[in-house]
């Protein structure tokens, strides 16, 4: 899918590159080393900063017609792009891989020297956490490793001990993608798996499942929240699911107000 029916990207391979915006700077916010990237212990012990972007309707509505694809305008789109070049890993559950065909992180010109200045890997890996393992590996998700995608790397699928171990995990490795044994399979094994594999920045695309969760762990620092100036007829999908219900306080950093009046908030965690 192209960046003008869902909340992904757009391509990034553009030739005539010419640096990074100063209004997505803006939107994503100061370039300051991430939790644990100085090598001192990071504040309470926090191994890494974990930001979480998701786009809403007024109403509250993570999704409209079954993918957030028409909430989100360009401005939306190139932020979630300009996040994923913040990022070393991007973390995504794998019903929005399936909901919205996910596909590879490829590499940005526009960041290149930006990444390369801060030890990164050119791209960010794209890591899937899935229980089932019900991945289709002709889908999107596989393009790098069918050579489909210059410069983006196969997918890493954390899963728990027994998903690692099955004939399913066999057959996407089969594919190419990396399926990495989590241990217990939560979101907290998920980013203690990225940690481990030197991730100091991870952004989580959602969805509403994995976003709850990450909130019940007290895992988020940093969430983006695009509010899109739309009336959602129904709340077809919550913009977090399965959540405790503790509130996790939150400071508004920035505020940006795009022509069409769709809103950017950026909001950090109080710790
Ligand atoms: N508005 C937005 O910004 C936005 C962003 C993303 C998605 N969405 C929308 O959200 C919908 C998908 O929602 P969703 O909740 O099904 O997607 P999700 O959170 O992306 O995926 C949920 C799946 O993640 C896997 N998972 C494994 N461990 C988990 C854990 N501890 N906690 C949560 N998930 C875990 C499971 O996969 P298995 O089933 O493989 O075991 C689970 O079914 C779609 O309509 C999509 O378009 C909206």
């Amino acid at each position: 899918m192209d960046s003008e029916d869902t909340h992904q990207p757009p391509g990034t391979d553009d030739a005539t590159a010419t640096g990074p915006d100063a209004l997505l700077d803006e939107l994503v916010g100061p370039d300051t080393p991430a939790h644990g990237e100085t090598g001192a212990p990071a504040a309470g012990g926090r191994p890494a900063e974990v930001r979480a972007i998701m786009v809403s309707a007024l109403t509250g509505s993570a999704a409209v017609d079954g993918t957030s694809g028409g909430l989100g305008n360009d401005l939306d789109a190139a932020l979630l792009a300009a996040v994923r070049q913040w990022a070393d890993a991007v973390l995504v559950g794998a019903g929005t891989v399936r909901a919205e065909d996910y596909g590879p992180v490829c590499p940005d010109p526009d960041y290149t020297a930006r990444r390369a200045a801060r030890g990164q890997a050119a791209a960010p890996v794209l890591a899937v956490l899935s229980g089932s393992l019900a991945l289709d590996t002709s889908a999107r998700l596989f393009a790098a490793c069918r050579g489909e995608a210059p410069g983006a790397r196969p997918p890493l699928i954390l899963t728990d001990s027994s998903g690692a171990a099955s004939a399913r995990a066999e057959t996407l490795r089969s594919a190419g993608a990396e399926v990495v044994d989590t241990g217990g399979g939560d979101v907290r094994a998920a980013v203690d798996t990225l940690v481990a594999r030197g991730a100091r920045r991870i952004v989580c695309e959602g969805g509403p499942s994995l976003l709850g969760a990450e909130i019940s762990a007290d895992l988020i620092d940093v969430l983006y929240l695009t509010l899109s100036p739309v009336l959602s007829g129904a709340v077809e999908q919550p913009l977090v699911t399965g959540a405790e219900t503790t509130a996790r306080p939150m400071e508004l950093e920035n505020l940006h107000r795009d022509a069409d009046s769709t809103l950017f908030l950026r909001y950090r965690r109080r710790r």
